[in-house]
């Protein structure tokens, strides 16, 4: 197992809580902050253009400096945002001990090339210029980008790196939404205290100091009687996050980049590794101060693996240690941040509709995939497709461009698994037979322990080899993932 680099624990900073706010168009941090808040960098003339530099470097995190890897030394990497038919143009150093690269997680542009290609590697000091347009009929929303070379991604993700991409769109122009005030939330958690035991890496890594935008317990603002837009997105390595806000519904206006049709209001709101999600949340309650809450959830039982090494001293700090049998068990509510009443907007309702999203046509192939996991000799614990660990030489799933499938996944395995597919995004048809309630754009979709989701992919646009895999990151490198060949 590959020795990591990260998380020597320094000589801790000041303990000020650091907060800051992010509203369209600028980046604003409150006077005692002391992160790098993550620059924003716009296209202008329909060019999208910046060096990007992946290092290890010593960052602020909590009360402590921990070393980090980062892109352009902030945590989280720089905000970056385009319009459909721009062109994008990143001059990607990598100054890493280790190879590296870059994947653009949920825009849908080539696989191949100098694009979101997962199997272009970047090697230790050398440096590549990545250079895709976003098509003119793109999705506006929220991707993500960060790294994705096989043996590597896990570490480096868990060590710090990913960051927000914003493709601007329609959305943004409905004046409800224009309106309401706009906050980014990038959820991560870091290893700050511990290395992490082996068995960790099978439940899927979690740190023990939770972030958002790389700050503990920030706050974000919403206006009494307005509207507030929070932008979420998983970057974690394994954590799932199971959001409430007290006494705010949540209406999900997006998920995984992509607008719905109208508001669906939901009490809460759960995000895997890798799954994006925008709610409005309205300021309709008495002016104060109220907390973002990450709720228990447990994703799986480790001990029914027959995987009984841990000693009490692998547990780590509080509930949600990272050698746990029962990972994400927490038995009480955590803070993740404050939502917090500042100014007066005029009284704003609820956009009543959005964007309208199109039903598929019915597939001319259906496919069936099983994710579980097994142990091999020597290996340990291994984790399977449809009982193949991956293998970058194999081709296992061929499509025609221009064709619609639909795939059944089926979790066999006594652990969740959030399935993503790149290049593609996919519509949720059913869970365990029963057809989903709304209809919505993926490009993530969780399929817990036991039950099975059909998806349906229109293939589109782009010829070339990417993977499909479980977002727990530690889950993908222990062989959950696929490679798929998209034939014009
Ligand atoms: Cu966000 Cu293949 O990953
Ligand atoms: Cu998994």
């Amino acid at each position: 197992m590959r020795r990591r680099q990260l998380l020597a624990l320094c000589a801790s900073g000041a303990g000020a809580v650091l907060l800051s706010r992010c509203s369209r168009g600028q980046t604003q941090s409150s006077p005692q902050s002391q992160v790098n808040l993550p620059k924003l960098h716009t296209s202008t003339n329909g060019l999208l253009k910046l060096d990007l530099e992946a290092s290890v470097r010593q960052i602020n995190l909590g009360n402590r400096t921990v070393d980090l890897l980062a892109y352009n030394g902030q945590i989280p990497g720089p905000r970056l945002e385009a319009q459909p038919g721009d062109t994008v143009r990143i001059q990607f150093q990598n100054n890493l001990p280790d190879p590296t690269n870059l994947h653009y997680h949920g825009l849908h542009i080539p696989p191949t090339g100098n694009a979101d290609n997962v199997f272009l590697s970047v090697g230790s000091g050398e440096q590549v210029t990545y250079e895709f347009s976003i098509p003119q009929t793109h999705s506006g929303g929220l991707a993500y980008y960060h790294p994705h070379l096989h043996g590597y991604v896990a570490d480096q993700i868990l060590g710090g790196l990913g960051g927000i991409f914003i493709v601007r769109g329609p959305l943004d122009e409905i004046p409800e939404i224009q309106a309401a005030e706009e906050s980014f939330l990038f959820l991560k958690d870091f290893v700050v205290e511990q290395d992490q035991p082996m068995m960790g890496r099978m439940a899927g890594r979690e740190g023990d100091l939770v972030t958002v935008n790389g700050q503990v317990n920030p706050s974000f603002s919403i206006p009494a009687g307005g509207l507030a837009r929070l932008r979420l997105v998983n970057a974690s390595n394994a954590r799932f996050y199971r959001l409430a806000l007290e006494k705010h519904p949540f209406y999900l206006i997006s998920t995984d980049g992509h607008p719905l049709s109208v508001p669906v209001e939901m009490s809460e709101l759960l995000l895997s590794p890798g799954e994006r999600a925008e709610v409005l949340v309205r300021g309709e309650q008495e002016p104060g101060e109220y907390r973002l809450l990450d709720l228990p959830y447990s994703r799986g039982q480790m001990g029914m693996m027959g995987q009984n090494r841990r000693r009490p001293g692998m547990m780590g700090r509080g509930h949600r240690g990272p050698g746990m049998m029962h990972p994400n068990n927490q038995d009480s509510p955590q803070t993740l941040a404050i939502l917090s009443y500042s100014g007066q907007a005029e009284p704003q309702s609820l956009p009543p509709k959005l964007l309208p999203v199109d039903a598929l046509a019915a597939p001319t192939t259906e496919r069936k995939f099983a994710l579980n996991h097994g142990m091999v000799p020597g290996q340990g614990m291994v984790f399977l497709i449809n009982g193949k660990s991956f293998d970058p030489q194999r081709i296992d799933t061929e499509v025609a461009l221009d064709t619609i499938e639909d795939w059944e996944i089926a979790n066999t395995g006594v652990m969740d698994h959030p399935f993503h597919l790149h290049t593609n995004p996919f519509q949720v048809i059913a869970r365990n037979g029963k057809p989903e309630p709304y209809r919505t754009w993926k490009d993530t979709v969780l399929i817990p322990t036991g039950e099975t989701v059909r998806i349906r992919i229109p293939f589109k646009d782009y010829p070339g080899k990417t993977v499909y895999h479980c977002h727990i990151l530690d889950h993908e490198e222990l062989g959950m993932m696929g490679t798929i060949e998209m034939k014009g």
